[in-house]
C-alpha cells in the first residue's frame, strides 16, 4: 500500500533529515529517533551507504515510516523504492522526476524555492512540497506569502531550520512539518550515543506549540 504526502507530513511533525555515513548506524540511529518520539525518518543519499541503511531500516525497524532524501531523479527515484522507501524528498524538481514521481508507487515531494516552480509542481499535481533552502528563501516570510496565492500547498521546509525556529514555521497554515539535521549530530552517531539523539527528538516534540 502507498501512503500519501499528505499522511507522510502528517506524521511528523519534525522530520530528521539524515546523513549516514555508517551502515552501522541505521538500526539503533532509527531506534532512538523512534524511542524520542519521531518517526518519519528522511535518509538522504548523499553518502555511499544512504541506500543500504533504507534497506536496512525498511527491514528491520517497521515503527519506522523511512523514506529517501536528497533524489534527484528518475533513476535515483527507483533506487529508493527498490530499498524500500515508503517516500521521496528531492531539494528540487525537473519535469522527468515530476513524471516518474507520478507514475511511481511511493510518494514523491518534490522542492521548490520559486513560485514558477511551485507552478510547474502543480501543474503535475502535487501539492506538497519541500521548501528549500528555507532560510537561505526567504524563510517564514516567504512562506507567509507564498501561502496568499497558493494556499493550498503545503509545506514542509527544510535548510536553516533548528530548535529556535522550527515553531515559527510550524505555526504557518500552510507548513505540516519542518525538517533538518540537527535531529542526529555526526559526533553522537560516531560516539554512539544514541540516547543523546533520543533526548534531541523528545526535545523536539515536546517543544512543539
Ligand atoms: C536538507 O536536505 O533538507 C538540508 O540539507 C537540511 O538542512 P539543515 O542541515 O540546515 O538542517
Amino acid at each position: 500500500w502507498k501512503m500519501t504526502s499528505e499522511e507522510i507530513f502528517s506524521a511528523g511533525p519534525v522530520v530528521p533529515v539524515l546523513v549516514i555515513k555508517d551502515v552501522a548506524y541505521a538500526v539503533p540511529l532509527a531506534k532512538a529517533l523512534i524511542a524520542g518520539g519521531i518517526k518519519v525518518l528522511e535518509v538522504t543519499l548523499r553518502t555511499d551507504a544512504a541506500l543500504d541503511v533504507i534497506k536496512k531500516i525498511a527491514d528491520e525497524v517497521p515503527e519506522a515510516i523511512i523514506g529517501a532524501g536528497t533524489v534527484t531523479n528518475r533513476a535515483q527515484l527507483q533506487q529508493v523504492i527498490d530499498a524500500g522507501a515508503k517516500f521521496a524528498i528531492s531539494p528540487g524538481l525537473t519535469s522527468d522526476l515530476l513524471k516518474a514521481g507520478n507514475e511511481g508507487n511511493i510518494a514523491l515531494i518534490p522542492g521548490i524555492s520559486s513560485i514558477s516552480e511551485l507552478m510547474t509542481a502543480a501543474d503535475h499535481g502535487y501539492t506538497h512540497l519541500k521548501f528549500f533552502p528555507a532560510e537561505a528563501s526567504g524563510g517564514v516570510k516567504a512562506l507567509k506569502a507564498i501561502g496568499g496565492p497558493f494556499p493550498h500547498i503545503t509545506f514542509c521546509p527544510t535548510g536553516g531550520i533548528s530548535p529556535s525556529n522550527y515553531n515559527d514555521y510550524l505555526a504557518l497554515p500552510n507548513v505540516r512539518c519542518a525538517g533538518g539535521s540537527w535531529l542526529a549530530p555526526e559526533e553522537a552517531m560516531k560516539n554512539g550515543d544514541w540516547e543523546q539523539i533520543t533526548e534531541l527528538a523528545k526535545q523536539a516534540i515536546a517543544g512543539v506549540k
